[in-house]
């Protein structure tokens, strides 16, 4: 989970990284109001989960509180490649004698983490390490050690950051490590990384990637979902722990297995071109098949209103096709017992382990709307067609 700039850097705060104190707007009035009570020239700042916002306009000084409304009046609204701006964070503005660049990121090509940093920050990284790559110091850190003052002072000095700063510069970059560590982040960057007239280092952006994967153990991070962006059919889908994701296309996919499902969206997408029709969704129910898991993921697919037609494409491996379809098979009888009958076109296609005895007990059953075909290609065309029909 990606976080944004002023959820990055309370996460900063509460590690005792230094950073400034902001406060969040959803309204112009309510940026007035903020940029008022701290009584000083603010910067108003969008926050989207990507960076350039100050390329883009969306970074933007005000020295007086009319002077923050109108400007979050401009970036309210904006869009920033591809995000809608709903909240800006206004903060106040630093003087800045100069920017550095600073991250800690999972090298997943050399199994380690990785610290880059470089005394020429602000502007694109990116840019900076093609074009001049030495001024990018990159220090690798294994895992087992971790980033102590000794560690630290080590990267600052391959990031030639300046003698007047480097203690406090070293003492920042332990304390990103704490937070690094500490929330099971994949990523921490800080740009800039800046230096006041006093030698002061603050955090002035903040990008935090945390690991999902260890969500289990931050309950505290539940709380840094973005509710109101987040998909309502993908929400639906994390509650009942179903590996979903909404596309925008009509034909409903689910399948076991996350490359069986990847391929499936590949065929699909393929027979559709003749139909103008794409796949709805990714939808990987994994290897179990329980009858429960199925119904939940039918449930998810025909709540979307888009889905015209549902291609269940299952290779029976450790769990059988015979289990997979007598769990079809309930699953219909669970949702019609929660009132939600099937009222589109099903498409399944079975092979693998006990295929022949997974297809009697699906033609024997007789649901409703639900065919089978027995082959992959045969299936996608098959409900591509009924998709298109079904408009
Ligand atoms: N509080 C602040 N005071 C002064 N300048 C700021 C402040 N916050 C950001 N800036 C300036 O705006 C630039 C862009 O802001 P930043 O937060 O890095 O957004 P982005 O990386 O998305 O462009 C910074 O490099 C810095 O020069
Ligand atoms: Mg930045």
């Amino acid at each position: 989970m990606d976080l944004y700039e002023y959820q990055a850097k309370e996460l900063f705060a509460g590690h005792g990284v230094p950073v400034l104190p902001g406060e969040v707007a959803e309204t112009s009035d309510q940026a007035r109001a903020a940029a008022e009570r701290f009584g000083r020239t603010v910067v108003v700042k969008a926050q989207v989960k990507t960076g350039g916002r100050g390329k883009a306009g969306g970074v933007k000084l005000a020295e007086t509180p009319d002077e923050a409304k109108a400007r979050a009046d401009a970036i309210l609204g904006m869009d920033i490649k591809g995000h809608t701006v709903h909240r800006v964070l206004v903060t106040p503005a630093s003087d800045i004698a100069e920017e550095y660049y600073f991250s800690f990121l999972l090298d997943r090509a050399n199994r380690t983490f990785l610290a880059m940093a470089s005394a020429e920050g602000g502007v694109d990284i990116e840019q900076l390490a093609v074009e001049r790559p030495e001024a990018l110091a990159k220090v690798p850190v294994d895992p087992l050690l971790g980033v102590d003052t000794a560690k630290a002072r080590e990267i600052v000095a391959a990031a030639r950051f300046p003698d007047a700063v480097a203690d406090e510069a070293a003492e920042v970059i332990v304390k990103l490590w704490d937070t690094f560590v500490g929330e099971d982040a994949t990523l921490v960057e800080v740009n800039p990384l800046v230096r006041d007239p006093d030698d002061r280092v603050i955090a002035l952006d903040g990008k935090v990637t945390l690991d999902d994967n260890a969500s289990f153990r931050h309950a505290e991070h539940a709380a840094l979902v973005d509710k109101q962006a987040e998909d309502p059919l993908e929400a639906a889908a994390k509650e009942k722990d179903l590996n979903y994701v909404k596309l925008d296309g009509q034909v409903g996919i689910i399948g076991n297995g996350a490359g069986l499902v990847m391929s499936t969206l590949d065929v699909v997408a393929y027979a559709g071109e003749e139909f103008g029709v794409r796949p709805a969704n990714f939808l990987d129910i994994g290897g179990g098949a329980s009858a429960e898991v199925m119904a939940n993921g039918l449930e998810i697919i025909l709540s979307d209103p888009d889905v015209r037609s549902v291609f269940v494409n299952v290779f029976g491996g450790i769990t059988a096709c015979d289990a997979v379809a007598n769990g079809i098979v309930q699953a219909f009888r669970l949702l019609e017992s929660r009132g939600d009958t099937v009222n589109r076109p099903i498409v399944v296609r079975l092979d693998g382990n006990n295929a022949t005895e997974g297809r009697r007990i699906l033609t024997e059953a007789a649901l409703p709307g639900l065919q089978q075909v027995d082959t992959m290609d045969n299936a996608a065309r098959v409900a591509a067609q009924l998709a298109a029909q079904g408009e």
